[in-house]
């Protein structure tokens, strides 16, 4: 099955794995390819990637879905990158090596330079100029890290030998030929994870980079989210490199989630709920992000406000890795469903702190409410609840900051797969929840973007059309049951606090 430039390919390097989608022009996945890499924990709160080894994952991937669908680079008429925010690389100009593993958005090791900044510089300098509380979770104070870690980095970083980038800046400037002409470059939603963005110009923040103390040289150039940023060398020789969007923010390009109001959470290692704000940036007062949602070519930039959630399905993992009362994520599902109920558990996974609403480094992870009575079904129903509790804070505090009450959520992600925490969420939220047919949704955006960028796509009311709905959930669950259980996990939350002085 070969045909000249009908396809895109979208390349999604996540958290966990790197992925290659190839879609079609009705937005059909015709080919998939996926590679893990390893999670390097070298002490507690710390995680980090092997961004060589996730390199190679990428070019694996391409070269098997390509060879799964029949196609060859002819064949692709452009590939956009969509990928896990924040994760943040340093490496050598000149020979292409990182100088040091990636450290991952979930990592906490900047908890200390945080409060640091905080006392110095001031929380609300941060969110004015960048829409981000001061959290270990962005990639800023992680570069700063690394500078102050990595013996004789900040030298060679001043002398403009070293380049920093998320992983769309890794993967774009490989993908385009490395230490042979790789452009550095990363685009509008990418860089509003930085901390070093201005969020209202879209470019690196003077002030903000001194007060952190990071050179600009390092910093790669800011582009929008659907552009030709160069071409392809390697197995898709010569295919225009034409999208990049923060993995979040492709799902609700994915989602077409174009008009203001329009929502969508997705369901991966951690959840994130993004709900469009339009031409306007708004404040947060209720502990969301305000970040860029996506910029088209020379158009204006659209925003979000983001409910960020850390841990979710990581939570469905830790059950199974670390306490092996489960041998696949799957089986969460069969082992919450042999129990009517929690039997009185709850579980607050705050394994990296907080994130939102509350932005607290100091809190760390608990089970309450144990008697002997609760069995493993009981915990692995506290498990999925967990999920739909954070999705229902973080809901709450965008109908406070926004002034949109959710009608309906639209959802994807991997845990989406799951029927029970489906209803558990329509449940919690007491609101209906959409799955669409394409559940790929982060890969679909980057695929849109970089299609639109070169034309593959007139607009966005074609994209539209793809959307199709393939499941809905209704609320079921009493009111005055929530509203028990909801005071039950707020207490819960309250015993996380205060963990790390
Ligand atoms: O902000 C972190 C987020 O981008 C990670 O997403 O799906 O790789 O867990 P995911």
């Amino acid at each position: 099955m070969t045909s000249d430039g009908q396809y895109i390919a979208a390349i999604d390097q996540g958290t966990t794995s790197s992925r290659c989608i190839v879609f079609d022009a009705d937005g059909r996945i015709v080919a998939v390819e996926q590679q893990e890499h390893r999670q390097i924990m070298p002490q507690p709160g710390w995680v980090e990637h092997d961004a060589a080894e996730i390199w190679t994952r990428v070019r694996s991937v391409v070269t098997e879905a390509l060879a799964r669908a029949g196609l060859t680079s002819a064949d692709i008429r452009a590939v956009g990158i969509t990928n896990q925010r924040e994760t943040t690389l340093l490496w050598d100009r000149s020979t292409g090596l990182p100088v040091h593993n990636a450290i991952v958005w979930q990592d906490t090791r900047t908890e200390a330079l945080c409060r640091e900044l905080g006392r110095n510089v001031g929380q609300d300098r941060f969110r004015r100029e960048t829409g981000l509380p001061l959290a270990s979770y962005f990639a800023g104070p992680k570069i700063r890290w690394l500078l102050d870690h990595v013996e004789g980095l900040r030298e060679r970083a001043e002398a403009g030998e070293i380049l920093f980038g998320t992983m769309d800046s890794w993967v774009i400037w490989n993908l385009t030929g490395g230490v042979d002409g790789g452009v550095h470059v990363t685009d509008v939603t990418n860089a509003s994870r930085t901390m070093l963005m201005n969020l209202h110009t879209l470019e690196w923040d003077a002030r903000i980079l001194e007060s952190m103390d990071i050179p600009a040289a390092l910093l790669p150039e800011i582009r929008s989210s659907a552009e030709v940023y160069g071409h392809a060398v390697g197995e898709l020789a010569g295919v225009p490199v034409a999208s990049a969007l923060g993995d979040q923010q492709a799902a609700l390009f994915g989602q077409t989630c174009f008009d203001v109001g329009d929502a969508k959470s997705t369901y991966g290692t951690g959840t994130f709920l993004l709900l469009n704000t339009g031409e306007k940036a708004v404040n947060s007062y209720h502990g969301l992000l305000t970040t860029v949602a996506y910029r088209i070519g020379g158009q204006k930039p659209v925003y979000a406000l983001e409910g960020s959630i850390a841990v979710t399905g990581s939570l469905v993992q830790w059950l199974r890795d670390q306490l092996g009362i489960i041998s696949t994520s799957a089986e969460v599902e069969t082992l919450a469903a042999t129990v009517e109920d929690n039997g009185g558990a709850y579980i607050v996974p705050a394994f990296s702190g907080l994130f939102a609403p509350y932005w607290r480094d100091d809190a760390r992870g608990v089970i309450t409410g144990l008697t002997r009575y609760v069995n493993k079904g009981h915990l692995a129903r506290a498990v999925l609840e967990a999920t739909a509790w954070q999705t229902r804070e973080v809901v709450d505090a965008m109908a406070k900051d926004s002034g949109v009450t959710l009608t309906a959520l639209k959802v994807d992600g991997g845990m989406t797969g799951n029927n029970l925490l489906m209803q558990i969420i329509a449940d919690i939220l007491d609101a209906p929840v959409e799955r669409p047919s394409v559940t790929e949704t982060t890969a679909l955006g980057a695929a849109y973007a970089a299609g639109l960028a070169v034309g593959f796509w007139p607009d966005l009311d074609t994209l539209r059309a793809n959307w199709h709905r393939e499941a809905e959930w209704t609320p079921r669950m009493a009111e005055q049951d929530r509203d028990r259980e909801y005071r039950n996990w707020l207490k819960a939350v309250d015993r996380t606090k205060g963990w790390i002085d």
